[in-house]
């Protein structure tokens, strides 16, 4: 007999008990839903809504239903559809008809709004933690980067040197905003709905602020209505997830262009490649690809469930028991492309002989012959001009701009003098970009600095909200 039994003359139908059912996913929400069931049974008793003595009996019950749960020691049925009635009925199993007491001024609809809240909660940490982890490896990486000079590009084109650190820094500043984005969204999450029964509240004395307090939350939901349909801060989780599955994603495709003998200016290590069964020669990077293309799965999870809650009338709608799996599996997509790329990066092998050559034997210098001239008080324009009619000659001759002699530059301006040669060199092109921001070692040190800084108070926050 189902726990809700009572008014139907006929059992479930077994395909409808198979479809509608979510434990075979939502039993991943065991410990939460226990979390929350003791701190309901305290608030309960501690409001005289049911004696001391049986709350005792359920606290103790849930325990050690608990404790089945997590050893495997029972089995999870879709007879009773969701962990919710499962870990009920479990309860009823261990303690007898005292524990259908637990489920006084309580429905599954403010419990699984409370289970998610916990799971997102969790979550966030736990995926602020591993990107933290990721900023912490490129750091390293850019530090022992700092003078290392490779191109840069637009329209991946060459345009002007860099230095390898600057470049890794910009990652690390993306996954910083991301890092902030999760700990604004906890804000939101961290309301408690319990106590928001099925729609409309309940008839008992309730304490919603007691049950919150005892489950570390911030605040209560303000309106039960709201409270058991509300589920943006999932929405929420996604998209800061999609946001943290493009970074990663374009930082992938960047290690596969790099690793390729194309570029050839890093080589992943044996431990993160796989080779091909067929050719013997290869050695892929089979782990950045598939982070890269993981991302349209965590993309697709934020568009089902946005589209999902689009049309809902309040307050809960059965629609909304599909938050879970796109939710859950966001979370094991990055916990696993997450923990992979710290130690990716810190192993790669940087070729840094190789970026230098690429900039050598490239015209990235350019823009610098036309500041030069810029600087001797010609117009920019008429600079840029002169400039490119010097690469079209390099380019005739097969000469870069620092092969040219002076007497070749003077044909085009009288105004290029021998210090040219100290102002067209890699290091000098990136130590002239002595701006906030830019590529100059004092400026990339700089970044490292507040990086720094930033990474700390990251983990100032993880450990506050750490369970
Ligand atoms: N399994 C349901 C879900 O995940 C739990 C809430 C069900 N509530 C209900 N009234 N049917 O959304």
């Amino acid at each position: 007999m189902k726990l809700w039994g009572g008014r139907f003359t006929k059992p479930t139908n077994e395909l409808v008990d198979e479809y509608t059912a979510s434990i075979k996913f939502d039993k991943r929400l065991a410990e939460q839903d226990i979390k929350g069931s003791l701190a309901h049974v305290e608030m309960l008793s501690e409001n005289n809504i049911i004696s001391k003595e049986d709350a005792e009996t359920i606290s103790k019950g849930l325990k050690t239903v608990a404790e089945k749960i997590k050893n495997n020691e029972v089995h999870l049925s879709e007879d009773h559809e969701d962990i919710h009635m499962n870990v009920e009925k479990l309860l009823i199993d261990e303690v007898g008809p005292v524990g259908g007491k637990l489920h006084t001024g309580r429905s599954r609809n403010d419990q699984v709004a409370l289970d998610m809240r916990i799971y997102t909660r969790e979550a966030t940490v736990l995926i602020s933690q591993l990107l933290v982890d990721v900023q912490e490896s490129l750091l390293e990486q850019a530090k022992a980067n700092l003078d290392t000079i490779l191109p840069g590009y637009t329209h991946l084109q060459r345009a002007q040197p860099v230095r390898f650190a600057h470049h890794l820094m910009a990652y690390v500043f993306m996954f910083q905003r991301d890092v902030e984005r999760l700990s604004d969204s906890y804000k939101r999450v961290n309301q408690s709905p319990l106590g928001a029964g099925a729609l409309a509240g309940t008839t008992f004395p309730i304490d919603r602020q007691y049950a919150a307090d005892r489950l570390q939350f911030q605040g209560i939901c303000p309106n039960s209505l709201d409270a058991v349909s509300d589920r943006d801060f999932v929405v929420e989780f996604l998209s800061n997830s999609s946001l943290i599955s493009m970074h990663l994603s374009r930082l992938c495709e960047e290690m596969v262009q790099w690793s390729s003998a194309e570029f050839n200016f890093i080589e992943l290590d044996d431990a993160f490649c796989t080779g091909s069964s067929m050719m013997p020669q290869k050695k892929n990077p089979d782990v950045a690809e598939l982070v890269r293309g993981k991302t349209g799965r965590v993309y697709g999870h934020l568009i089902s469930l946005l589209t999902m809650l689009k049309g809902l009338p309040l307050a809960y709608n059965k629609d909304m028991q599909e938050d879970k799996e796109g939710m859950f599996d966001t979370v094991d997509t990055l916990k696993g492309a997450l923990a992979l790329f710290a130690p990716m990066i810190s192993t790669m092998n940087v070729k840094k002989e190789n970026m230098y050559q690429a900039v050598i034997k490239d015209f990235s210098n350019a823009t610098d012959l036309a500041d030069y001239l810029v600087a001797k008080d010609i117009p920019f324009r008429e600079a840029h001009a002169i400039v490119g009619e010097i690469v079209l000659n390099c380019i005739q001759q097969n000469k870069y701009l620092l092969d040219l002699p002076l007497s070749e530059f003077q044909q085009y301006s009288d105004f290029i003098e021998n210090d040219i040669y100290d102002v067209l060199t890699p290091e000098a092109v990136v130590d002239a970009r002595d701006v906030v921001g830019a590529t100059a070692k004092s400026r990339v040190i700089e970044q490292f600095e507040q990086a720094s800084r930033l990474i700390e108070l990251n983990k100032e926050w993880i450990k506050v909200h750490e369970s």
